[in-house]
């Protein structure tokens, strides 16, 4: 089924508790209905504090919600052991953070070749990937720098490089442009595309209209509501 949904939320609530004895409640999600379809390029936008970064973890598999139902390749992952969680975000998801979120002790090459640790790939194996990987995003001869040697253009091309290695289905980006200037952010945002041109969808939270531009579908969040969904 071609149009079947890649990951499905269903009445989703997310609701954190804070303070003494978790007294103080914030709805982060208040009965989200969304399917992202497979091959979809999703702009999620909304205003800070609205629930975009909840949204994503969810579909990510990073979190579970307190009401409602996910659905993960069919699958209904809302209730699953964080185990049983991790394994998908290793082998179906692939994340790329604002802050990069690169180990900094390992060199460019070490932060691509980890999911496949996690995996299990052979070394062999994972060295071919993260070389092409990085090739691939134009840092081949950046491969043994750390963290705190590159840029911040240069961090999240290896962010994606990373998110890419276990070849996920689903690509999750959080405001992947945010701190990059507009001639940089441009060079992540053509990744992004290219990479759903290869077939991976991918859902980003942006406040970048460039970015919202390039995505084919576009909703918008407003306390914990989705208030609108627009298709180009
Ligand atoms: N781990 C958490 N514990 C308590 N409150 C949280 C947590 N994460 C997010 N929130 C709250 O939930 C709401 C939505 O947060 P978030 O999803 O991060 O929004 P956005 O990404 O749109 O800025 C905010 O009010 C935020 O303070
Ligand atoms: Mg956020």
């Amino acid at each position: 089924m071609r149009d079947e949904a890649i990951v499905e939320l269903l009445g989703v609530w997310k609701i954190y508790h804070m303070g003494r004895r978790g007294r103080i409640t914030v709805e982060a999600l208040r009965g989200v209905d969304l399917a992202v379809r497979r091959g979809e390029f999703l702009a999620v936008m909304g205003p800070s504090g609205s629930g975009k970064s909840t949204l994503l973890h969810l579909m990510g598999c990073l979190d579970r919600p307190t009401e409602g139902k996910v659905l993960f390749e069919g699958t209904d992952v809302s209730t699953m052991r964080s185990a049983a969680l991790a394994r998908i975000r290793n082998r179906r998801v692939g994340f790329v953070f604002q802050s990069f979120n690169l180990s900094p002790n390992l060199t460019a090459l070490g932060n691509v070749e980890l999911p496949m640790v996690f995996a299990g790939v052979p070394r062999r194996e994972r060295l071919a990937r993260a070389r092409e990987l990085l090739s691939r995003v134009g840092l081949r001869e950046r491969e043994r720098h750390l963290p705190a040697e590159l840029s911040g253009g240069e961090q999240q091309r290896v962010a994606i490089a990373r998110a890419l290695a276990n070849f996920p289905d689903l690509l999750l980006a959080d405001e992947p442009t945010g701190n990059l200037d507009s001639e940089t952010g441009h060079g992540v945002l053509s990744l992004l595309s290219e990479t759903n041109v290869e077939g991976v969808t991918v859902v980003v939270v942006t406040h970048d209209p460039e970015v919202a531009t390039a995505a084919k579908r576009r909703l918008r969040i407003r306390d914990g509501h989705i208030v609108e969904a627009s298709d180009a």
